[in-house]
């Protein structure tokens, strides 16, 4: 059994070893090439050694195509020689915009490739489906990842925004099976804990990592979020002497499935500021302070 771990513990995916229990997530890294060095060399001197990006990525958020954010971690791969040996280097993909999903093998081991190709690396630690295709069996998406597996493409592989039933039926067909999944997860966003992912995660050993884990800024801002929820954030800020985000990602550190969170800022400031979050227990009133807050009521 797990005993109760701080939340600075480094988290383990797999034959992958272990990764910090923050993560850099690429989704918006669509500054200049030098703006994108220093963010990233500042996550991973802060320890955000998991790197995660997906071939969508570049679409939105100042992008400018398909692929585009995995070209920009590419440039800042080639420019920076040794940084690839000292991240796990994680991308996704199966969304094709206008289609919008496709996990049959054929498209996984293509988009894969085109990923590699893109990052300029001859493998990815973690290779991920980005979102489940409904239209695609999963024993033909194990087969895919084994032959991606196979060739020396990939190390390990994960899936995100899939149910607890998805990611145990990719299981049952995979030989080594899956380390990680990627919900959605913050003080905002409480499903993981409630529709069976992290009772997944305990059970088999998954790792799960965080998307979204300040609500894509919210939590930040205040915009949009219930506010005795930023109250009590607030208040837990001015006890540890932190910034609200900071504890609002503490929250999300502090579930005993590890999730790993998956930082999006692009500012080197608030890396800083985050990376205190490491730093912070919360007690079990503390984080239950939380949930009611975000629920918005008391619990039973
Ligand atoms: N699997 C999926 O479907 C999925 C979906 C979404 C995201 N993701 C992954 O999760 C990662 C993180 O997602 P996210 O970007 O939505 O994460 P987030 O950490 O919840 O939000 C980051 C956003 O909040 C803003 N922000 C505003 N004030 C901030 C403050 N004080 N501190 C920190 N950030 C502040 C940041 O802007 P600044 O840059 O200006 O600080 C940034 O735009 C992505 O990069 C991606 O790897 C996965």
């Amino acid at each position: 059994m797990n005993e109760a771990r701080e939340p600075s513990t480094p988290r383990t995916l797999g034959s992958l070893g272990q990764v910090g229990p923050l993560s850099f997530g690429c989704w918006r890294l669509t500054g200049s090439d030098s703006a994108n060095s220093r963010v990233i060399s500042a996550a991973i001197d802060t320890g955000m050694n998991l790197v995660d990006n997906a071939d969508v990525y570049g679409l939105d958020w100042g992008g400018t195509h398909f692929g585009a954010c995995e070209e920009a971690l590419g440039r800042v791969l080639a420019a920076m020689p040794g940084l690839r040996n000292k991240i796990v280097l994680a991308t996704k993909g199966g969304i094709i915009p206008g289609v919008p999903y496709d996990s049959s093998s054929r498209y996984l081991i293509k988009a894969c490739e085109a990923s590699l190709s893109r990052l300029g690396v001859d493998h990815v630690d973690l290779y991920q489906i980005h979102r489940p295709d409904h239209y695609a069996h999963p024993q033909e998406i194990a087969t895919a990842f084994e032959s991606l597996r196979s060739r020396g493409l990939v190390r390990e592989f994960g899936v995100s925004n899939y149910t607890p039933s998805q990611i145990s039926a990719l299981n049952s067909f995979m030989e080594q099976g899956l380390v990680s999944v990627q919900p959605q997860f913050s003080a905002n966003h409480l499903d993981p804990m409630r529709d069976g992912t992290f009772d997944l995660c305990q059970e088999s050993s998954l790792t799960p990592l965080a998307w979204s884990p300040l609500a894509g800024g919210a939590l930040a801002t205040g915009v949009g979020i219930r506010s005795e929820l930023i109250a009590i954030l607030d208040d837990l800020a001015i006890r540890e002497s932190v910034t609200r985000s900071a504890v609002a990602i503490a929250f999300v550190l502090a579930h005993p499935a590890q999730p790993v969170a998956i930082i999006g800022t692009q500012n080197v400031t608030r890396i800083g500021e985050l990376s205190r979050s490491t730093k912070i227990s919360l007690s079990r009133t503390d984080l239950y302070n939380i949930i009611q807050a975000s629920d918005g009521g008391p619990l039973p």
